[in-house]
């Protein structure tokens, strides 16, 4: 019937609830099985149907699932944070590159397609310049390397009339430096892909970084800006969690601050247990 008579895969979308999708090129419902997880699926939940069953397309921005990124620009970090299964994409920063001694042009360029090679999801490439025609240049080299690539810009004037410039050229970016609700809205204005507000310098000035992701939320859902909200500058677990709560699209954190994640001392304890009990009962 269609499923088997679909060639190429034909997109469709289930309404809240159901299991019964219209897919395009068919006449008829057809049935979707829904992941275990997503039941009841969200509204709408949107993918593509295929001769072999269904495919979620783009399944965090579609559904909206929080994508973890890692900042750093340490490749045995990245490695790790991949190897976990959890890692998306990767941010860097002047900084971060300056701290494993990545200097010159083709060590930087090197350098950002090590890091494409390793994760599926988008790597933010901060450009040095601050004047609109330097930032256009540094920004177009950066992100012909790779499709993964989004051109780190920082909230300043020349920044977000490049932001417009990418966002007509479907170049992704990623607003930096942010620390107010109303740089957030220019950057989401001129069409920015992420903005990064930084919420551990805010809580370092007693600010408290995360009323900022709260209103930008808000902001955002208020108009729909499909501008992300990237939260960065996280210092532990327990900002990566908050972060969720109110609805950031992506964290990005250091490698100790995501594996913190992993940690419980009653996990711990009641593992040591579990095995000790296991091993008295088995007369080890
Ligand atoms: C990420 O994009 C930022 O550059 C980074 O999170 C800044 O973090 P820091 O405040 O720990 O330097």
């Amino acid at each position: 019937m269609c499923r088997a008579s679909l060639l190429r895969s034909a997109p469709f979308e289930l309404p809240q609830g159901g299991n019964e999708a219209r897919v395009e090129g068919c006449s008829g419902a057809i049935k979707v099985a829904c992941p275990f997880f997503l039941f009841p699926p969200p509204n709408p939940l949107k993918g593509a149907l295929n001769s072999s069953g269904y495919k979620l397309t783009d399944f965090n921005s579609e559904l909206n699932i929080m994508k973890f990124f890692i900042d750093t620009a340490n490749l045995d970090n990245i490695k790790e944070a991949q190897d976990l299964g959890i890692l998306d994409g990767v941010t860097t920063n002047p900084s971060l590159m300056a701290k494993e001694g990545i200097t010159g042009d083709a060590n930087v360029i090197a350098h950002y397609k090590a890091i494409c090679d390793i994760v599926d999801d988008n790597v933010s490439a901060e450009v040095i310049a601050t004047d609109y025609e330097g930032i256009i240049k540094e920004g177009e080299a950066l992100a012909a390397l790779n499709p993964k690539i989004v051109v780190k810009v920082p909230m300043i004037k020349d920044g977000v009339k490049a932001i417009k410039y990418f966002t007509n050229k479907g170049i992704k970016t990623n607003c930096t430096l942010i620390f107010s609700a109303g740089q957030a809205l220019l950057a989401a204005k001129a069409g920015a892909t992420y903005v990064s507000p930084f919420l551990g310098r805010l809580d370092d000035i007693s600010t408290d970084g995360l009323t900022l992701i709260e209103d930008i939320r808000l902001i955002f859902d208020n108009y729909g800006y499909p501008t992300q909200i990237l939260a960065a500058s996280i210092r532990g677990p327990l900002h990566i969690v908050a972060c969720a709560k109110l609805g950031a699209d992506v964290i990005t954190a250091p490698l100790a601050a995501i594996t913190a994640l992993l940690k419980h001392p009653l996990t711990d304890s009641g593992l040591a247990t579990f095995l000790a009990d296991h091993a008295k009962a088995s007369g080890k």
